[in-house]
């Protein structure tokens, strides 16, 4: 699923329920302490989503190696390579590319329906939740309240890694397009509201990232290209 919103280069490996998320899978030590006093629904995700990880080294021809959390709980990669990790109910991924191919990338997936009450309000700028409304009329079988915060949380994903900073829900605004009518997926873009990273030389506006919906889930991805 989320393979389809990223380029070729990118290996991406994905596990669903039924595959036995993180089944049989040790942890490195290193990960094991991580975890050590985490509940049990963590350790499976933490588990499932790294068993993710270590195969999509191997499609890259990198020997599988722990993956620790570092600032802030971003995923610590192998030199050379750049990536990201998401993890649901029911589905985990990752995505890994060769540092020289993208400056960075971020997934995230989430359950497709809608958001609890009160958090659209919270993590959408009025003219996003203008934009959703004018969505929903046009796409009623579509959660974009959900799209939108799966989008957010890619783009943070992808804003991180080249800035060790935070970047408040509010600081980006998403404009989603809804695709051709008959299709599940479609793209988006993030124009920041501050100012964005400089990437050689050139200062980043905008993340680019594409969705979809499929298999009861909403994944969104972003890929910074290199200038
Ligand atoms: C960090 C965050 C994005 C994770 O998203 P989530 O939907 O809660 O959880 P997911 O399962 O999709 O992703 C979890 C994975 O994200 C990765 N992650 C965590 N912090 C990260 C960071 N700072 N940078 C990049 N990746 C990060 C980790 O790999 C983590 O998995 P792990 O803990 O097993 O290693 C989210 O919890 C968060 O803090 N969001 C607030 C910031 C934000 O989204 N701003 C919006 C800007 S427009």
């Amino acid at each position: 699923m989320i393979e389809e919103l990223l380029p070729g280069a990118v290996a991406v490996v994905e596990a669903y329920d039924g595959d036995a998320l993180g089944d049989g899978v040790s942890l490195y030590p290193e990960e094991e302490a991580v975890i050590a006093q985490a509940v049990e629904k963590r350790r499976r995700e933490f588990t499932a989503v790294r068993a993710c990880a270590r195969q999509a080294m191997e499609k890259l021809g990198v020997p599988p190696q722990p993956v620790l959390p570092g600032e802030r709980g971003a995923p610590r990669w192998p030199d050379g390579l750049i990536g990201s990790m998401t993890h649901c109910a029911g589905y985990c991924a990752a995505a890994l590319v060769p540092a020289g191919d993208l400056v960075s990338l971020g997934i995230d997936a989430e359950p497709h329906d809608r958001l609890p009450e009160g958090v659209l309000e919270a993590v959408a700028l009025p003219t996003e939740q203008t934009r959703l409304r004018g969505l929903a009329r046009s796409h009623p079988s579509i959660h974009w309240d959900r799209l939108l915060f799966s989008a957010k949380e890619s783009v943070y994903k992808s804003w991180f890694p080249l800035t060790g900073k935070w970047l408040d829900f509010l600081e980006a605004d998403i404009e989603i397009d809804p695709g051709a009518a008959t299709d599940v997926s479609g793209g988006f873009r993030a124009r920041l509201l501050v100012p964005g990273p400089l990437v050689d030389g050139r200062r980043i506006k905008a993340f680019d990232g594409r969705w979809t919906v499929l298999r009861g889930l909403a994944a969104t991805a972003v890929v910074v290209p290199r200038p």
